[in-house]
């Protein structure tokens, strides 16, 4: 039986746009799915702050929030990414993460991913975001990916080493993504790249 491509999708927290943090999710969604040959969709959620801010139940919330939430529910592989926000994630970041269903993540491989001013706070993905996806019983892959604004220029990642850690992200995770996708297939033991400087 032929399955069907594997579905990354990414979700940008910031409540801006442009934004730096959608191009690195957009930028680690590409990735993976170019690495996997599957399908890349990426979802900002600062068109939907007043539909998240409709009620405090999933139901009363509008359809495009409706259909971001399932799209993420129904994918194979996960890229979060938020701007730190007073040391942490968007208040719109876990706003929609509170919709989620409290078991839909369970098992599904995250990419944890974050842009902040400066090194500061680049700690939030392991100290704030991995915890979230621990509630929900997620796979979060080892290596977090965070950015600051030295990074970027225009919105665009300019910064060698970002890009590389991206690389390194993905070389990490895959084998890791592959068995846990399609076990039958990838049962091969997985081969890490280990670059000095990491
Ligand atoms: C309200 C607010 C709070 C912020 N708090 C922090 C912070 O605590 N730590 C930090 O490193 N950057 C902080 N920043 C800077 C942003 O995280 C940074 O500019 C980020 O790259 C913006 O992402 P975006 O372009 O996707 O919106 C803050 C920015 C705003 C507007």
């Amino acid at each position: 039986m032929t399955r069907s491509p594997i579905s990354i999708v990414g979700v940008s927290g910031s409540p801006t746009h442009p934004s730096r943090t959608t191009t690195l999710v957009r930028g680690v969604t590409e990735a993976f799915a170019d690495a996997v040959g599957g399908t890349a969709t990426v979802i900002e959620l600062a068109p939907l702050l007043g539909e998240l801010g409709a009620g405090p139940f999933r139901s009363q919330l509008g359809p495009n929030v409706q259909a971001a939430l399932e799209a993420v529910e129904a994918a194979d592989i996960v890229v979060v990414g938020s701007p730190a926000y007073r040391a942490t994630y968007t208040g719109l970041f876990k706003l929609f993460f509170d919709h989620i269903g409290q078991y839909a993540l369970v098992d599904k491989p995250i990419v944890l991913t974050a842009t902040g001013g400066s090194e500061r706070h680049a700690l939030l993905v392991e100290h704030q975001m991995r915890p979230l996806f621990g509630f929900f019983q997620s796979l979060t892959l080892p290596l977090g990916i965070y950015g600051s604004e030295r990074d970027f220029e225009n919105y665009e990642i300019t910064s060698d080493d970002l890009k590389e850690r991206i690389q390194v992200s993905i070389s990490r995770t895959l084998p890791l993504i592959r068995s846990h996708i399609d076990p039958e297939t990838y049962a091969a033991p997985a081969t890490f790249a280990r670059p000095d400087a990491f």
